[in-house]
């Protein structure tokens, strides 16, 4: 009987923490992890920005959500979903794997992994990458592609920024991460760091979508709604302008 009752007590208490989490009382809580311009950032006024923040505000309007953002771990988004979070929107890309987790979105996005060396090297091949140590973001595309190089020493930041900064430092022969991220990064430091296509090492085409919780619906519709909407009415092509192409 104890067991029972403790039983039904806990059921009521993830009811609870379901229905203050994903109910539609006007808060959409969005994970993110905003260490991946030009898709999230911390802008200078202290507050997350880039494409992706945009996207989901817009699509927050859209659907009569006030979006408050979450900015934690990019492995932890997925575990966070239902929980700490309703959703996330973080570049991720769709995997098969995730999707026995969660439910996507329609893409938003289409990606690839590039590779960041120092403008010297001349890595430019699979089998050039073979034996290295690889600096990778823990839990993405790039750290699982990493991990399949035969002899790769794959080292996990939880910040892409960190894996860069060791390429900086030598600790690392290169750093294997999204396209866009990558050539913000490189960007930054001009004449020392190139990004090598990611078509050159066959790695293939990656699409970011929302991840949301499995089984849910309504707000899979209302999203993907939004997103057509917000791609048909020119405001996705406006985001891209201002967070893609003049970053
Ligand atoms: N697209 C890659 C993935 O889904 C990397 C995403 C990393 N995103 C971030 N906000 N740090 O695994």
């Amino acid at each position: 009987m104890k067991k029972f009752f403790a039983c039904i007590i806990t059921a009521s208490l993830m009811l609870g923490v379901l229905a203050s989490c994903s109910s539609d009382d006007g808060v959409l809580t969005v994970g993110t992890n905003a260490d991946f311009p030009p898709f999230e950032y911390i802008g200078d006024n202290g507050e997350p920005d880039g494409f992706d923040i945009a996207l989901i505000k817009e699509i927050g309007s859209r659907i009569g959500r006030e979006i408050v953002i979450e900015d934690m771990e990019f492995s932890a988004l997925i575990a966070a979903i239902g929980s700490r979070i309703d959703v996330a929107i973080a570049a991720m890309t769709v995997t098969e794997e995730r999707r026995q987790t969660v439910d996507f979105s329609e893409p938003y996005y289409e990606a690839i992994q590039y590779v960041i060396v120092p403008v010297e090297s001349d890595i430019s091949s699979m089998a050039d990458l073979e034996g290295l140590t690889i600096g990778v973001q823990l839990g993405t595309t790039g750290d699982f592609i990493a991990e399949d190089i035969e002899g790769a020493v794959v080292i996990q930041y939880v910040k892409g920024l960190d894996a860069v900064n060791d390429l900086l430092n030598g600790r690392v022969d290169c750093v294997i991460i999204d396209r866009n991220p990558a050539l913000v990064f490189v960007e930054r430091h001009d004449g020392i760091l190139r990004a090598v296509e990611g078509y050159l090492f066959g790695f293939d085409a990656e699409y970011y979508a929302i991840a949301m919780p499995k089984g849910d619906t309504d707000l899979a519709t209302q999203i993907n709604q939004a997103l057509r909407d917000i791609k048909a009415d020119g405001t996705y092509d406006r985001l891209v302008r201002i967070y893609i192409e003049e970053s």
